[in-house]
């Protein structure tokens, strides 16, 4: 394996390659794009290396390359209707941003994704839908008012603002190195009024959604009739007043939360240790950073059964996340186990992973599993004297959240549009490889021909797919123009009505990652177009494969 180094109008982006022999001939394979910087390219070339050794083959059809930054993304969302900056004709409010039809599009698909996964398939885990602004008491009782505090600093020298955790004082500017100047403590709660007449109740907007599922966590399980290990999800919007909002949609005001707090009497063992087999991650623990090492490429067992990972719980939750991301086309190489060191925790954990993710800008948070343990349910029983107690084996308990698994939709959304972002040489477009279920647009349609038996076949196709997909139907422009608007947001199948379709009562369906063609029924249309989203059939087996002249 060798790194490569290619120069673009100026500027240099390294590739990772290996030599494969042909018959007779070496020749060179991409194996990922490694950025624009010598170093960075060379580290990162070691960590691919460490990681293909044991998983070569399995990992090697999943690479991706992942070419832009976050401001190009940002840049590339707004040019194709997926995300605004908000309320932009008057120059937007850093931290706020408007999804377009794309971007909802994406985002609901994402939602939809998540819930079936994490509730609909599963009998263990329901779900609610609390209010963003609550009884004031319950951030008191949380913790959220005294103790959900960050430290803001400028740099002395650049006057960059950010926010730090305590133990990193005094630290040095990530942007120039100089000096920072501490400028105190600050809550990131957004505090607003309850009643249009003085004097007002103060209240916050919900800074995480967590909560509503304590304050609820009675009545939801008397309801649902729950039984220990158990799991309340809940997806809605959370509001922090950032310092410093920043890297588009990653570190925004106004974002929404998909969380579960999955609930366990006091050392109940995991019964799903064992799916955990089947998961491998870079795993970066606590000793591994504290000793300067790089992450370790591990089985997810493996590093609970070595105590790696202490909690069978958390080895299964970062396994399931990690797979969910996966099975919809995440690159498996971008994602990382890592532990927080003792003085990041939250003041309600007890032991934290993340799942993080190689971002444009570096290795980042992208979701959290906090051991809150005991902590929020014990803290409203006594700030509302309300029991929090429920039976389990005869005795009355106190539930622990041994893991709270808590993503951003909005991260999620980079993660997937950044893993499927690909510029293609030989088309010469753009086209995101998003996976079909998460497409915003899972068909577009187009008649070849201009005449009216063309156009009504078109219309009924487009009637009948629009009662359960959302297709678009496209008449304008040339074939290649039409197929390369398509690939380029994401829409993994065009289906074309040609001079042959009136006839054969047929039309050719392509695929916008291999650009091959198939015919298929059109009475059929609806059927193969499901079976292809949910993955239920290889596309040349869902019909005809056809040779054509516009790819
Ligand atoms: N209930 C736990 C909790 O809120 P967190 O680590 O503060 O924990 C959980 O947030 C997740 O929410 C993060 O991993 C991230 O995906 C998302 N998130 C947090 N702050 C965010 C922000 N300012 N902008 C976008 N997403 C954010």
């Amino acid at each position: 394996m060798f790194i490569t180094k290619k120069t673009i109008n100026g500027k240099d982006y390294f590739y990772f390659q290996k030599s494969v022999r042909d018959k007779d001939k070496v020749k060179s394979e991409y194996i990922a794009y490694l950025g624009k910087d010598k170093e960075e390219a060379e580290k990162k070339a070691e960590l691919i290396k460490q990681q293909l050794g044991s998983k070569e083959k399995n990992y090697q059809k999943k690479l991706q390359q992942m070419t832009i930054s976050i401001d190009e993304l940002a840049a590339f969302c707004k040019r194709k209707g997926f995300v605004y900056p908000s309320g932009e004709i008057y120059g937007g409010l850093a931290g706020f941003w408007d999804f377009g039809h794309l971007g909802t599009l994406l985002e609901n698909n994402i939602k939809t994704e998540w819930r079936e996964y994490h509730v609909q398939e599963r009998d263990d885990i329901v779900e609610i839908d609390g209010s963003i602004i609550t009884n004031p008491k319950v951030w008191e009782a949380s913790g959220h008012i005294s103790s959900f505090v960050d430290l803001a600093v400028i740099c002395k020298k650049c006057g960059y603002k950010t926010k730090i955790d305590k133990h990193e004082i005094p630290g040095r500017c990530e942007k120039c190195q100089g000096e920072y100047e501490n400028q105190g403590e600050f809550n990131p709660m957004f505090v607003t009024e309850v009643g249009p007449i003085k004097p007002s109740v103060e209240v916050y907007l919900r800074p995480e959604t967590a909560q509503l599922i304590f304050t609820d966590f009675k009545l939801v399980q008397e309801n649902a009739r729950l039984k220990l290990p158990f799991g309340i999800a809940q997806i809605g919007k959370s509001f922090r007043n950032e310092l410093s909002p920043r890297e588009f949609l990653f570190r925004s005001r106004e974002f929404e939360q998909m969380e579960i707090e999955y609930f366990t009497a006091l050392n109940q063992k995991c019964p799903y240790i064992e799916e955990t087999k089947a998961v491998d991650i870079l795993i970066y623990n606590e000793d591994i950073q504290k000793n300067n090492k790089a992450p370790e490429f591990m089985n997810v067992y493996d590093a609970w059964k070595k105590r790696i990972i202490k909690n069978d719980w958390h080895a299964y939750w970062l396994s399931k996340e990690y797979e969910w991301f996966i099975s919809l086309g995440a690159n498996p190489l971008n994602f990382r186990a890592r532990q927080h060191l003792a003085e990041e925790k939250s003041h309600y954990a007890i032991d934290t992973w993340d799942l993080e993710y190689n971002f444009p800008m570096g290795w980042r948070e992208l979701q959290g599993f906090a051991n809150r343990a005991d902590y929020d349910l014990k803290q409203h029983q006594n700030f509302s004297k309300t029991s929090m107690e429920i039976e389990h084996e005869g005795k009355k308990v106190i539930p622990h959240v041994v893991c709270e698994p808590s993503l951003g939709v909005e991260r999620a959304f980079l993660v997937f549009m950044l893993d499927s972002y690909f510029y293609d040489e030989k088309r010469k477009n753009i086209v995101l490889k998003l996976h079909p279920k998460l497409a915003p647009i899972k068909a577009a349609v187009f008649p070849i021909i201009k005449k009216p038996e063309y156009e009504k076949i078109s219309d009924d196709i487009v009637i009948k797919l629009k009662k359960e997909f959302n297709v678009i139907y496209d008449k304008s422009g040339s074939i290649g123009r039409r197929y390369s608007r398509n690939d380029e947001i994401g829409t993994p199948y065009c289906i074309t009505i040609d001079d042959i379709s009136p006839k054969q009562e047929d039309v050719t369906i392509r695929d916008r990652d291999t650009t091959e063609q198939i015919r298929v029924k059109i009475k059929n249309i609806d059927n193969v177009l499901r079976k292809l989203i949910n993955e239920e059939i290889s596309f040349l087996k869902a019909g005809k494969k056809v040779e054509t002249r516009v790819k």
